[in-house]
Order: C-alpha cells, then structure tokens, then sequence
C-alpha cells in the first residue's frame, strides 16, 4: 500500500510536521479520515503530542471532512444516503428494513450451524450485484477470524444470483486475522484500503472469537470488554466515514441458562448490545430453514422470519 500519499495528506493539516506525520503513519493513522475519527488521547500518545495539540489536529482533519453539528434534517439527507444490500431472501430483508445498511453494524449471533457464515458470504457476493437486483455494484472485505471462508462457496452463490464467479472472487479481499489484535489492526489498515477501493461490506466472521479465546474467565472480563468496545468503535466510525456496512458474527451458547451464575457466558453478547446497529438473533428450525429475529433496534419493529440456506445460498423459505 502507498504511504506517499497519505503522508502529504497528513502534512496538510495544521500542526503536523513530518516527524509527527510519520509517527501517525507509522501507528496505523495513515489518512486524514483516521485521523478524524481518532480521540486526543490515542492520537496524543501514539504521536507523542500534548492533548490539544493533539485535538487541535483531531479538529483540523475533522474540519477538513466536513463533520460538524448537523441539523435533523441533514440527519434525513443522511438517512437518504444509507444504502442496503439484499441478504437473498426477500422476508429477511423485509425485517431488516430492506436489507443490511451501509453506515451501520449489524450483528448475525446465533450457536453454531445457525447460518452466520452463509449469510456473511452471501452478503460478499450480493453487495456486487446492481443497485436495481438489491446490490451496490461495490466490493467487499473479507475478515475471517475463524477459518471458515471458503472461496467454493463463494462460487457457487454467484452462480446462483448469475454473476460471474471469478469477478466475483476478484471483488473480495480477504484477510485471515490471526488473534484479537491482528483483528484489530487490519480494521485500522482498511480505512487506506477504502479510500482508494470501492468497497460497501465489511465482513468480521467473528467478530468474538480471539476475544472469548485469549481472555477466558472471570479475571480478564474487563480487558476483554474493553478492547471489543474499542474493536466496535473502530468498526463504526469506518461504517460512517466511508458509508459501508458491516457485518459481524458472533457465536452465543443456544442454552445460556447451563451457564447460570457464570457472568463471562452473556459478556460478548452485553458488549455487542450496548453498541450501535441492529442485532439479528439466528435460529435452527427444520432442514435447511433458519429463523432470524431482531433483538432490541428502536427503528425496527419487532418479529421474527424465517430463510433457507440452499447449495445456491440464502434464499426464502419454501412454503
Ligand atoms: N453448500 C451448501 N449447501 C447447502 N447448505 C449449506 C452449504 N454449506 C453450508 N450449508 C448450510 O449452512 C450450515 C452452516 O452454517 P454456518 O457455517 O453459516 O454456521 P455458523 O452460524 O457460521 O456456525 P459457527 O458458529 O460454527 O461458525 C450447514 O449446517 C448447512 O446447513
Ligand atoms: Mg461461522
């Protein structure tokens, strides 16, 4: 990836030197835009600046991208540009509000089998499809935490929906994270990768995994806590900035009460509800039919659906 660039645009802002602008590529902070949506502290410390000269640049690079107090009704301009992609069943997207949106997160969590996969690389192959076919004619990134990506599948859901499967595969960058902290540094990396590609889907499959994996047990919640908060944040400033979705998975115990008196068990599932977005519990119901249900979104009705998983992909149920 080209660091010239960024680091010119760096330089532009006031109070940034080269030396400073080099400390905050070389701490992930490459573009104006991840600059903007950073906190004095993070920026303080990985620049080695004082605080407000550290928010004086925060406010500079914001200044320079146009966020500022808005009105209710530039909220409903904005509203206009979210965009939404087809999940391939047409009563799931119904009960999304049309789709899965751009500008905001939204969470697949369900026990194991539940389709949160499926529907993550469903997602990757339907965000190529245009506009009039429930798609945004855009890319997707691909962040798989758990080795369960396949390029196979991708295939044959593109057949399924009559894209060419090689463009197809060509359109999805995917990066295998390795533990929580690669995941969240590779999150950091995409806000270069965005600005120069037209991207509209993040995918993190899971989003919890590393995080469940290295901070077992009573003793390390409240790290664990921490850093997914941070990992959320990460996730939905890019969702704003750049006008993405972004689809995370996470995998819950079907029966949570076996876990009675044991506070770890609810804690992905707590730091994922307190976050913004829409929360789509998944179910296992007969065959291949799943049951999707929206948990707690105010913008959202309440209700439950139910899809398929066919060889083709997410489709509706057969009556
Ligand atoms: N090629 C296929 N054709 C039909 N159905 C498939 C195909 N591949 C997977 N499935 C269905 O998808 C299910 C797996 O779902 P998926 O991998 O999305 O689960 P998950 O919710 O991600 O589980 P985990 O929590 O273990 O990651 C399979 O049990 C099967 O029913
Ligand atoms: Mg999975």
């Amino acid at each position: 990836m080209g660091e010239k660039k960024p680091l010119k645009d760096l330089t532009d802002l006031p109070g940034v030197g080269p030396a400073t602008a080099q400390r905050l590529v070389e701490a992930g902070y490459t573009t104006i835009e991840a600059v903007a949506v950073a906190t004095p502290h993070e920026l303080s410390a990985v620049a080695n600046l004082p605080i407000t000269q550290a928010t004086k640049i925060i406010e500079a690079a914001r200044e320079a991208l146009d966020i500022k107090i808005k009105t209710a009704i530039d909220l409903k301009k904005e509203s206009l540009v979210r965009k939404k992609i087809t999940t391939g069943s047409r009563n799931l997207d119904e009960l999304l509000g049309g789709g899965v949106e751009t500008k905001n997160i939204t969470e697949f969590f369900g026990e194991y089998g539940t389709g949160k996969t499926q529907l993550c690389h469903q997602l990757a192959v339907n965000v190529q499809l245009p506009e009039d076919k429930g798609g945004l004619e855009a890319k997707a990134v691909y962040i798989d935490s758990e080795g369960t990506f396949r390029w196979e599948r991708i295939e044959q859901m593109a057949h399924g929906v009559g894209l060419d499967p090689d463009k197809v595969m060509e359109n999805i960058y995917w990066v295998r994270a390795i533990n929580s902290h690669h995941q969240m540094a590779v999150v950091e990396k995409l806000f270069e990768l965005i600005a120069r590609e037209n991207i509209k889907l993040i995918v993190v499959d899971s989003l919890t995994g590393h995080f469940r994996a290295e901070f077992p047990g009573r003793e390390s919640l409240a790290m664990r806590q921490q850093l997914l908060n941070k990992h959320l944040h990460q996730l939905m400033r890019i969702a704003e900035v750049y006008n993405v979705a972004v689809v995370v998975t996470n995998q819950v115990m079907a029966r949570p009460d076996i876990f009675f008196g044991d506070p770890t068990a609810a804690v992905g599932g707590h730091v994922v509800a307190h976050a913004p977005g829409v929360r789509v519990q998944l179910r296992k119901s007969r065959g291949n039919k799943r049951i999707a249900r929206i948990v707690d979104a105010p913008h959202l009705p309440e209700g439950e659906t139910v899809f398929a998983i066919s060889e083709y992909g997410v489709r509706d149920a057969e009556p």
